[in-house]
């Protein structure tokens, strides 16, 4: 039996187009689904639209549609944006989907019938763009959101409350006592903003407006859009539905890993309120939650409602898709804050892409084909030992931190290795050995140095997407498969002629 990963994203919301924060937790999402695949994991990657709520409503009728007209193109959106990031999901789901409608129902009636849901009124104040009921250290001095910077709207009104309360404990000394929630800091920034301070019930109905999912029981109420939101996770998988297949695999099933991300906005939801739903439900919770910091546009958080944000289509449009997963992959580690500017992204494109990985390839295939007509007979090779050694500790170090969700750390490695490669081919100086005539030593220098390019490029493989190909084709490995296990053990691998020399990443001026 093959091991099983779920991965998720938050579904997002179809408010306005989709910005380089959004492209940020998909693409880190979809490089870890990439490289489990290539672990030989069945995998599973669920990524949507958050489609209900005061915001959607309120925006609908600003551009004077209904709800669902309104957000028919905006998804669509959604879909050529995630198309042209190469982003591989195995489903899509948004809230207004029947099937996810009418198991939001269902989860409603029973949480109502186990006695975790009762009535009650609701007084206080709600942020519309954040769709959250905020406490007292959420609000600025001008009662202001603090997250999203928008005015507050005092809402009163009859509620269905969600017994969060009796989960004090089960939050302290499981959830947050446990590996649950990466990285181990937010632990405790959610036990002391959110739970030791005191777990309030939950509003988990709402009346005063009606683009949601009424429940069965007392229809002028409306599924609170993040319960509606949350359990989009379960309800994908076919829970509680006739066909629960990928639910019993990927959900049921302890041994499956499952991770899920959000960015740290809404770690609230997803480390609190969501494992108690889910507790409620007497369901397993996630192996991960991966919160990550924010991007930020010239010191404050990129976002619609801020009005500072970069167009992902944009940046591909210009650099290319790769670009754009590995600035995000690199350059953005999830456990802080991280820039995002032209600059920067040109200043990490020329440095990494262009001159150490690019340079590299071009420059070894074309020693390559020159001294050796683009193929080096696999006989009587002495490789170098110490750049073997560099390529294999590369493979493992690699492995250690994408297994711990590192995918920064896992490309530095990589970089490394590619700066490693370059070196060697300056203190080896292959061009004079040419000259002397050296050709032994010559051929061992470059198959050296393909060995290791070889694992880079495989390693780079769940990133660089859209030029594995041509890297593959350019270091002689094209058509031969390539695993963990045969990179590890140089096993099998035999080389074909090159492909021709191409400019994989050309420097940007
Ligand atoms: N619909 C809810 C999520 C429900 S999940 C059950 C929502 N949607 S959202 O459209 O506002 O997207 C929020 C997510 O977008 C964040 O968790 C984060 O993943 C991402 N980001 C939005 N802006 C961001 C940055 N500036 N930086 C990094 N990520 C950000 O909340």
């Amino acid at each position: 039996m093959p091991k099983k990963f779920y991965v998720t994203t938050p579904i997002y919301y179809p408010s306005g187009n989709l910005h380089i924060g959004h492209a940020y937790t998909t693409t880190l999402a979809d490089i870890l689904k990439r490289y489990k695949d290539m672990q030989g994991y069945e995998s599973f990657f669920l990524t949507g639209s958050d489609e209900h709520g005061q915001k959607i409503e309120e925006k609908a009728r600003e551009a004077r549609l209904t709800p669902i007209d309104y957000l028919e193109d905006k998804v669509e959106s959604f879909k050529t944006l995630w198309k042209a990031l190469k982003i591989d999901y195995t489903k899509f789901i948004r809230t207004t989907d029947s099937y996810h409608e009418e198991t939001v129902k269902k989860i409603f009636t029973l949480l109502l019938d186990k006695g975790f849901i009762y009535k009650g009124n609701y007084e206080g104040l709600y942020c519309i763009s954040c769709e959250e009921f905020l406490n007292a250290d959420q609000i600025d001095e001008n009662n202001m959101c603090k997250i999203s910077n928008t005015k507050l709207e005092l809402v009163k009104e009859e509620t269905y409350f969600l017994k969060t309360s009796l989960f004090q404990e089960f939050m302290e000394n499981e959830v947050l006592a446990s590996e649950f929630l990466i990285p181990a800091y937010r632990r405790n920034e959610m036990l002391n903003s959110f739970v030791k301070p005191e777990l309030k019930d939950l509003s988990v109905t709402r009346t005063s407006f009606s683009w949601g999912i009424p429940i069965n029981e007392d229809p002028k109420h409306v599924v609170y859009v993040w319960l509606d939101a949350l359990t989009n996770y379960i309800t994908a998988l076919g829970y509680l539905q006739n066909d629960d297949l990928n639910f019993q695999k990927f959900w049921a099933d302890e041994n499956t890993e499952i991770l899920q991300l959000a960015g740290k906005e809404i770690i609230r939801f997803h480390s609190i309120y969501w494992p108690i739903i889910l507790k409620s439900l007497g369901l397993r919770q996630p192996t991960h939650l991966l919160g990550h910091g924010w991007i930020l546009s010239k010191d404050t958080k990129m976002s619609k409602s801020l009005g500072n944000v970069i167009d992902p289509i944009d940046m591909i449009n210009k650099y290319g898709a790769d670009a754009l997963r590995f600035y995000i992959g690199y350059e953005l580690p999830t456990e802080k804050d991280g820039n995002f500017t032209d600059d920067l992204f040109i200043e990490s494109f020329n440095a990494h892409l262009a001159n150490n990985v690019g340079n590299l390839i071009s420059r070894t295939n074309q020693m390559i084909t020159k001294y050796f007509d683009g193929f080096i007979e696999n006989d009587n090779i002495v490789y170098d030992d110490n750049l073997t050694a560099k390529g294999i500790e590369t493979i493992n170090l690699y492995i250690q931190n994408m297994d711990q969700y590192k995918i920064s750390d896992a490309i530095r490695n990589i970089l490394d290795l590619g700066n490693a490669c370059n070196k060697y081919i300056e203190e080896t100086m292959p061009w004079n050995l040419a000259k002397e005539e050296k050709l032994d030593e010559l051929k061992n220098v470059m198959a050296t140095l393909q060995r290791n390019i070889s694992i880079m490029v495989f390693l780079l493989k769940p990133i660089l997407v859209e030029n594995y190909a041509d890297m593959i084709e350019q270091i002689g490995l094209n058509g031969v498969e390539l695993t963990f296990d045969k990179i590890n053990n140089w096993d099998k691998i035999i080389f074909k002629k090159l492909g021709d020399k191409k400019i994989i990443f050309k420097r940007v001026n």
